[in-house]
This record gives structure tokens, sequence and C-alpha cells, in this order.
């Protein structure tokens, strides 16, 4: 699981990485775009995907230093490609533990060879929508997250030429927060198209965790904090809560296909916990006891752990008819026969989640609020003692999340209780394997007392 540390210690990061030469060899550089006037030849078809090499030019977003003639960076290939996860995430399918995830699940190429594994390390299109060169060696590149580019490349350069008009030209709008969420999403917790199931985790591949704000402040950014930019509103306390809401929607829809498909029981909807433990010392459990019939499985929480918190405040109506569907989805995934009631309810859930989340993303997200919030989350303990260590993870990521919105403002709280307090949460759950929930409830009484 990642976290950002803290976000002025990271810039520092950022810049190291980008001191660093590249890992990878520059790609060719392609001839450079048509200068800022109208362009030569009409504009192309929309849709195509160009490749990254026609975003590399030094006069575009491959600069090496951060240049301050436009209103973006123009560094951001170099960013990108010295310090970005993404643009290694296909030389790891040629790794040992994707040979052996490869071998396990029976594929019949390589890792990096199979649709299963491109998918999500690569920008994996048909060939009837790229024009340029699209390489699975360039990774997850800027198209897999800005979209395909031949319809606004040239364009975008323009005098006058507007984020709106890149967007209705097949860019994907990452300010919009629940667009970009489910771009993320996609691949970081998975959809219809391609997902991290059971199989995939007992072949070797790590567990999948997930949290917008966060994971976005992880990056090391290519981006600049400002009017017309990237803004509070949309990375930040905000970001989170429609991140949250977003991904739980998405949990509900991966498990509504699930329990239609032939997967059906898929067990990483379940706590893995439930399965995986030594029967050594397991006396707690059996004193603590089962919400139902003893030893079922359990659906895992994670998604609506900390959710529930805001929905909460955003309209309690929906929080007391989501608790119920959760409470069946729970029961159902447990007894693992019911997948027509399992189906039923997760669509029926995630229509109400759909329609909380605008009310989510207009709560109030001063200071005091988040710190107000911060008190619930970290209060929420009766909860976390009866739930998972990925609800753990999501309850940690979100008072990281929130902290560094308040640090923002404060930077003093940098240095701090408050900080200090949230390192020994993520010392909590490093390890998966000796998560305790009694101790992760102590330290977060620890925080709620330095806030
Ligand atoms: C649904 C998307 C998805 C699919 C499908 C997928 N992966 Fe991954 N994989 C990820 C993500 C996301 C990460 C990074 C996880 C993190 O750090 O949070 C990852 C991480 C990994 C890692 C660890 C990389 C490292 O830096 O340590 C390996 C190895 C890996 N994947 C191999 C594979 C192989 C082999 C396949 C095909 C059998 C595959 N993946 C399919 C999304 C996916
Ligand atoms: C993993 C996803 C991802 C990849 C890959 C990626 N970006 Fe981004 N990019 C983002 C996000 C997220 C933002 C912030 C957008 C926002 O909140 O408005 C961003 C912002 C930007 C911005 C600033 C936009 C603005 O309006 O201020 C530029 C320019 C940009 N990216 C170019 C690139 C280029 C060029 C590449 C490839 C070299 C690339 N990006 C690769 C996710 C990505
Ligand atoms: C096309 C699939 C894809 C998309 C879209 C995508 N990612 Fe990733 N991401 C990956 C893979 C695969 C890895 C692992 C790469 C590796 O291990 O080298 C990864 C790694 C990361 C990491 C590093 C994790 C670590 O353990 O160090 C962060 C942070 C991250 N992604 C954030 C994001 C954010 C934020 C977005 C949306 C703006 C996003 N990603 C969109 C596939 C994707
Ligand atoms: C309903 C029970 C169940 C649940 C829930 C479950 N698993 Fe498994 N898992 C199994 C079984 C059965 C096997 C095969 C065990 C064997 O061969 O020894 C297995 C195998 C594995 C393996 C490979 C075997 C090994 O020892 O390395 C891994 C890794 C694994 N599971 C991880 C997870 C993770 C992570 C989760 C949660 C996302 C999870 N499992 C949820 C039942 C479960």
């Amino acid at each position: 699981m990642k976290r950002t540390m803290i976000f002025f210690a990271l810039t520092a990061v950022a810049v190291a990485g980008i001191a660093q030469q590249p890992s990878k060899p520059a790609t060719p550089q392609p001839p450079p775009p048509p200068a800022a006037t109208a362009p030569a030849t009409p504009p192309s078809v929309p849709g195509h995907f160009d490749g990254v090499a026609s975003c590399a030019n030094s006069g575009c977003h491959g600069s090496t230093q951060p240049l301050n003639a436009a209103r973006v960076l123009q560094n951001e290939y170099y960013t990108w490609l010295s310090s970005d996860r993404h643009a290694q995430a296909y030389n790891v399918l040629f790794s040992e533990r994707s040979a052996r995830v490869a071998r396990n699940m029976r594929l019949k190429g390589k890792a990096y060879q199979e649709t299963v594994c491109l998918d999500c390390h690569s920008t994996n299109v048909p060939a009837r929508i790229v024009s340029g060169k699209v390489d699975p060696e360039d990774g997850v590149q800027c198209e897999a997250c800005h979209g395909p580019a031949s319809g606004w490349r040239a364009e975008h350069t323009m005098a006058g030429w507007t984020h709106e008009q890149s967007v209705a030209r097949g860019m994907i709008d990452l300010r919009n927060v629940p667009t970009r969420a489910s771009g993320c999403l996609s691949c970081h917790l998975g959809n219809d198209k391609k997902e991290v199931d059971h199989e995939l985790i007992a072949s070797g591949h790590p567990i999948l965790a997930f949290e917008l704000d966060n994971y976005t402040e992880t990056m090391p950014p290519h981006w600049r904090r400002g009017k017309d930019t990237v803004t509070a509103e949309t990375h930040g306390a905000r970001a989170f809560a429609v991140g949250q809401a977003v991904a739980f929607s998405q949990s509900l829809d991966n498990l509504a296909r699930h329990a239609r498909g032939e997967k059906w029981p898929e067990f990483s909807d379940m706590s893995c916990i439930n399965c995986h433990h030594s029967l050594e010392g397991s006396g707690w459990r059996q004193e603590r006891g089962w919400p139902g019939r003893a030893g079922l499985p359990a659906w895992s929480p994670q998604h609506w752990a900390v959710l529930r918190l805001l929905v909460g405040r955003a309209n309690p109506s929906a929080r007391a008819q989501l608790d119920n569907d959760v409470a069946i989805i729970a029961t159902r995934v447990g007894h693992m026969n019911d997948s027509n009631g399992v189906f039923q309810t997760a669509v029926e859930a995630r229509h109400v989640i759909d329609g909380v989340t605008p009310q989510i993303a207009s709560l109030s997200w001063r200071d005091d609020d988040v710190r107000t919030l911060m008190r619930t989350i970290a209060g929420d303990t009766d909860f976390i003692l009866t739930s998972d260590v990925h609800s753990a993870e999501q309850t940690a990521l979100a008072l990281q999340s929130l902290a560094s919105a308040l640090t923002r403002s404060n930077p003093k709280l940098l240095k701090s209780p408050m900080t200090e307090a949230i390192d020994a949460l993520f010392a909590e759950i490093q390890n998966r394997e000796r998560y305790e929930p009694a101790r992760f409830v102590q330290k977060l009484g620890t925080l709620r007392a330095a806030l």
C-alpha cells in the first residue's frame, strides 16, 4: 500500500527524481507540432492514440526543466519518464514475480505478451484507434490517463484554445473528480474489462489498495497548483471524499458482475483474513463470535468503512439505507449461495451511492470541517474492531489525506503530534499479517488526542 509522506517532502522527492538520469533512453523526438496559429491541416479524427513521443518534444511537454512560458510546466514527460512508476509499468512484467504469476495462471505467453497484464501495465488499445506509435514499452503513458490525443494534440497549443474544447475532442476531463477517479480505479481497483481477482492474487500478484487523493499526491506531480489548473476543489479533502464514493460504486459494480458470472463466489470480495489465518491461538474469534452463522467468510467492508461517515454527513437517510443494503450484501456474500440476491442489492446500493456522490462533493471542506471529520473517523473504533485490515488501510489513508489538506494551509503541522500519530497508524498496517485491530484503535486514540 502506498501513501503520501507529506506533500513538501514529496516535492523534494520529485525534484530529486528529476535530477537523476532517466532510467529509460529518451524516445526519439517527433517533429514539432504546428505553431500557435491555425493548424495547416484540418483537425485530425478525434479518438485516436498518437503515442507518448508525440507529447515529448522539448517545446511541448519534454523540457528537462519547468518552464514559465505556458500555463503548464512543460517538463511533464521528463517527470513521468524519470520518476513516475507508470513509466515502468510494462517493465515490471519482465520480473521473476510476473513470470510466476503467468505460470500459475497457465497463460500461454509471457506476462509481457498477455492482454490480461498489458491492459493495466501499458496503454493497450486496439490498433484501429492508433494513429501514432503506441508501444507497450511505454507503459502507462500520457494518453492512458489523459485520453487519446489525436483530436486535440495539435489544436491545444493554439492561442485561445480551451480545456473544454479539448475535452469535447476526446481529452479525458481530469478536473472532473469522478471522471478522474474512475480512470485511476479502472486499473487500481478493476472494472468490467480488467481486474486483479483472487486467481491473480493467489498466483502472486500484489493486493491492490487505492485512495484517490493519496495516490494522486504520491505521483511525482507534473502539474502546477493554481488558478485554472489543479485547485483545492479538485485535489485535497473534497477529492478524497468523492474518490471514496466512486470506489465504493465501482466495487459494487464489480461485485454485481461477479455474482452474475462464472467467477462467483469471488474470494477477493471477501476479507482475506477470514480464510487465511493460522488456527493457533484462534480462541479470540470464538470469543468474539460471528454476526451470522459461525465460521462463514465475510464480505470486506473496506470501501464502505470511511465512506459511511461521509454519507452520514451528506445524507443521513441514504446512510441508513446503505447500511441496510451493506448488511444484506455481507450476509449473502458470506453464505455464497444467493448470487441473484447479491446482484440485486449491489445494483440497488450502487444507485443510491451514485445519487449521494454530488451531495458529498458539495459538503463544506473548510479546515474546521476537515478537523471535525478527522475526529469522527478516528473515533469510529467499534467499526474498526470488527472490521479487516483493508478497512484500517482506508482509515489511515483517509486521515492522511485530510491531514495533508490541513498541512497545506498550516505548514507547522508538518512536525506535530498529529503527523506522528498518523505515522504510527501506518506502522500498524505496514505488515498486513501482523495487523491487530485493538492496537490500531489505540493509535487512533492517540491521534484523537492530538487533534
Ligand atoms: C486491473 C489492473 C491490473 C491487472 C489486470 C494486472 N495488474 Fe499488475 N499491478 C496493477 C497495479 C495497479 C499495480 C501497482 C499496485 C500498487 O503498488 O498499488 C500492479 C503491480 C504489479 C506488480 C508489482 C510491481 C512492483 O513494482 O513491485 C507485478 C509484478 C505485477 N503487477 C504483475 C502483473 C502481471 C504479471 C499481470 C498479468 C497476469 C498483472 N500484473 C495484471 C494492476 C494490474
Ligand atoms: C497516471 C495518470 C497520468 C499519466 C500517465 C499522465 N498524467 Fe498528466 N495528469 C494526471 C493528473 C491526475 C493531472 C492533474 C489533473 C487535474 O487535476 O486537473 C495531470 C495533469 C497534467 C497536466 C496539467 C494540466 C493542467 O490543466 O494544469 C499536463 C500538461 C499533463 N498532465 C501532461 C501529461 C503528459 C505530457 C504526460 C505523459 C508524459 C502525462 N501527463 C501523463 C495524470 C496523468
Ligand atoms: C492503465 C492503468 C493505470 C491507470 C489508468 C492508472 N494507474 Fe497508477 N499504476 C498502474 C500500474 C500498473 C502501477 C504499478 C507500476 C509499477 O509497479 O511499476 C501503478 C502505480 C501507481 C502508483 C505507485 C504505487 C506504488 O506502490 O509506488 C501510484 C501512486 C499510482 N499508480 C497512482 C495513480 C493515479 C492517481 C491514477 C489516476 C490519475 C493512476 N494511477 C492511473 C496502472 C495505472
Ligand atoms: C473464502 C476463502 C478465501 C478468501 C476470502 C480468500 N482466499 Fe486466498 N485462498 C483461498 C484458498 C482455498 C486458497 C488455496 C489455498 C492452498 O492452495 O493452500 C487460497 C490461496 C491464496 C494464495 C496463494 C496461496 C499462498 O499461500 O500463497 C494467496 C496469496 C491468497 N489466497 C491471498 C488472498 C488474499 C490477499 C485474499 C483477500 C483479498 C484472499 N486470499 C481471500 C481461500 C480464500
